[in-house]
């Protein structure tokens, strides 16, 4: 009685400091009637199912920063930088999005607006009028990936583990993105950043375990192999021989690290 006594007092003194060190992180998810059971220092009561692994607070890569450790192509970069606002990382305090086809991390659009203006003054110079949908997005489930799993799981099962964690996923920014199609004699182009996100990656990976324990085959989606994370910016305006401007995996475009064209500087 008085070892668990004493392991109680070393707990809440570790508590306390961790919460002290980071006050808005720490305690959100730390019931204080476990801590007093003795369930999260790991003395368990008779009886008591062990709460699951915590999952850690340090990134295990760079997150909310340029990707580190990345191949690029070989040809890149083909333009000069671009500036970007590490306002765009700040998603967590706005609010999720649900959708009826898809699943995404809705960025703050003031935060990439001055590199839309860039993007549309370069293209101006190249003869190339741009433009975007005045919003930012991560998408990190399409509407093509749904439909494979819709027969099986609803988008409300989907948001369901969506929503505690697509606003606070983190992401790193690895370059601008450009995406070109010739389409009956018209070229085709998309700029889009480029991004890696281990976070979204885990959303896709419990859509994925629902999906293969509702009984859907595993080989027609894949949480990660198949996952190209990026935030659309600009698309040609028009193209008279296309109906669609944004170019989509549907149109046989990745807007992922093989699409890299320009660095990025954050500011
Ligand atoms: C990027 O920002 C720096 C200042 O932070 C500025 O000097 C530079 O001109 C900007 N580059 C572009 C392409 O806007
Ligand atoms: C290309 O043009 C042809 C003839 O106008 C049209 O039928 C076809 O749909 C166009 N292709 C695309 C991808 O828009």
């Amino acid at each position: 009685m008085m070892a668990r006594s004493v392991s109680l007092v070393v707990l809440l003194a570790v508590v306390s400091l961790c919460a002290a060190q980071d006050a808005d992180k720490s305690l959100t998810f730390i019931d204080p009637v476990e801590v007093a059971s003795g369930v999260v220092s790991g003395i368990l009561n008779k009886g008591q199912v062990p709460p699951p692994a915590p999952t850690p607070s340090s990134a295990p890569y760079d997150a909310n920063k340029i990707c580190d450790n990345i191949a690029f192509p070989p040809k890149f970069p083909s333009a000069p930088a671009f500036n970007l606002s590490k306002g765009v990382f700040v998603a967590d305090n706005i609010a999720f999005q649900p959708k009826t086809t898809y699943v995404q991390q809705t960025l703050d659009y003031n935060s990439v607006l001055p590199l839309y203006n860039a993007l549309v003054a370069y293209g101006a110079q190249q003869g190339l009028p741009l433009t975007g949908r005045g919003e930012a997005h991560i998408t990190v489930l399409t509407p093509p990936e749904f439909s494979v799993l819709q027969p099986f799981i609803t988008i409300d099962q989907i948001n369901a583990i969506a929503a505690p964690l697509v606003q606070k996923a983190r992401f790193c920014v690895l370059c601008i993105g450009r995406d070109t199609l010739p389409i009956n004699g018209t070229l085709n182009t998309v700029f889009n950043v480029v991004v890696r996100s281990p976070d979204l990656i885990e959303v896709r990976r419990q859509i994925f375990n629902l999906y293969v324990n509702a009984g859907g085959d595993g080989s027609r989606f894949s949480y990660s192999n198949i996952f190209a994370p990026h935030i659309t910016m600009a698309f040609r305006t028009s193209n008279p021989s296309f109906a669609a401007t944004d170019l989509f995996v549907e149109n046989g475009i990745y807007k992922w690290d093989n699409s890299c064209f320009a660095p990025v500087n954050l500011v």
